[in-house]
């Protein structure tokens, strides 16, 4: 069943075209291709920190209204397989975009029509489609890790009309080689690190565009342009959206049970950096660039002391740092365990940072070159 797009929809895209993030090209797109064929019949909602199914014949104006919605639509919980009980989920692990950040995205592709086109995670085939509108079906190929998501998107995108995308099942770490080479290869998955094989598949002067993440929690949307020597260069266009991760670079939020242990014997020392340095504006983006695998976490206080602590774990190699924050002094305990010294890591970067003059995270230099990825400022 299709109905017409509501009058909501056609609201949120005039919306967004007058607020300048949805550029005019792709405006025809968006009130063109039917979004509900591309959500399935049952989708999640959050109910408190579970993850609920919504059956659109169970409730069909509440699913219609989240699939024309400003939100994202969580389409698949669990990898396909929901982990909670009674059938409910816990990690999102596809979902529709919101639209305003697939609007961001594709503006940021900087794309033209004719142009070829990889998108690395097709999830509900929804931007391949607005993708194919725009561009020719035949110019767009989209990969899709997961088996099943991949079949639903192949259905969807025939039923809407744009049946000769190609939707490739697979790893889009890997990119797709045998339809290479892409002017754009424009991921809707986010990564650390971004696969070289995206770069060895475009173009020279083409572009690569992606989310970026990293365990210190800062994440944003990097633009890279290839150049002639095999590498590409650029850096964040935006740095507050965050997308899921590619499958296998998934950066689990460790508790802190997880790595610390009460036998453990750290070491003492003091600090007259506060914690909140650490954490906040955009000192994030270069420790997180600088202290890959580290994590922070925020423990409230639990009396009326005013003392809270903040802990930097790294679950790989067991190491733990603990900022100690208590009202009326300058200086603060810290205690470090494990063969990292990770609140010497984060200061050092943080130290380096405020030495250069506190650039922007939109300032960095991002490298892709055969041998890895390199970020500077
Ligand atoms: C945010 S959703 C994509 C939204 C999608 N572009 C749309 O329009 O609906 C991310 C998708 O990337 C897929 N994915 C995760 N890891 C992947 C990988 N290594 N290769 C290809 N796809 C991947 C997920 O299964 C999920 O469907």
């Amino acid at each position: 069943m299709t109905t017409a797009a509501p009058p909501a929809w056609s609201e949120l895209v005039e919306d967004l075209a007058e607020r300048g993030v949805l550029a005019q090209p792709w405006r025809a797109a968006f009130l063109a291709v039917p979004r509900e064929v591309f959500i399935p019949e049952v989708i999640w909602r959050y109910v408190g920190d579970d993850l609920v199914p919504l059956r659109r014949g169970e409730e069909p104006a509440e699913w219609l209204a989240r699939a024309y919605g400003p939100h994202y639509v969580v389409t698949q919980v669990d990898d396909g397989i929901p982990a909670g009980p009674q059938g409910q989920g816990q990690v999102p692990t596809s979902s529709a975009s919101r639209p305003d950040i697939v609007a961001m995205m594709l503006a940021a592709g900087r794309l033209e029509p004719g142009m070829r086109v990889l998108e690395i995670g097709t999830g509900t085939g929804y931007t391949a489609a607005l993708l194919a509108h725009y561009l020719g079906a035949r110019n767009v190929t989209s990969i899709e890790v997961d088996q099943k998501l991949a079949a639903q998107a192949r259905t969807a995108l025939e039923r809407a009309g744009y049946g000769e995308v190609t939707v490739v099942t697979g790893d889009g770490a890997r990119g797709c080689p045998e339809a290479a080479p892409f002017d754009r290869v424009l991921s809707t998955v986010a990564s650390p690190r971004v696969p070289y094989t995206w770069v060895a598949q475009t173009r020279p002067g083409g572009l690569v565009v992606t989310p970026w993440n990293s365990a210190y929690k800062p994440a944003g949307l990097l633009s890279l342009t290839v150049g002639t020597e095999g590498s590409a260069t650029g850096g964040l266009v935006d740095t507050t959206i965050s997308f899921m991760p590619l499958r296998d670079q998934r950066i689990p939020r460790p508790a802190v049970a997880d790595v610390v242990r009460e036998a453990d014997i750290p070491e003492r020392s003091d600090t007259d950096l506060h914690a909140c340095d650490l954490c906040n504006d955009d000192a994030p983006f270069a420790i997180a660039l600088s202290v890959p695998g580290c994590h922070w976490i925020y423990e409230p206080a639990s009396g009326d002391d005013g003392r809270w602590c903040v802990w930097f774990l790294d679950p790989t190699t067991r190491s733990w740092a603990r900022f100690d924050y208590q009202p009326d002094t300058q200086r603060w305990p810290v205690h470090q365990f494990g063969p990292r010294r990770l609140f010497d890591e984060v200061t050092t970067a943080y130290h380096r940072w405020c030495h250069a003059g506190q650039p922007p995270a939109t300032q960095w230099r991002f490298t892709i070159t055969p041998d890895g990825q390199r970020a500077e400022f």
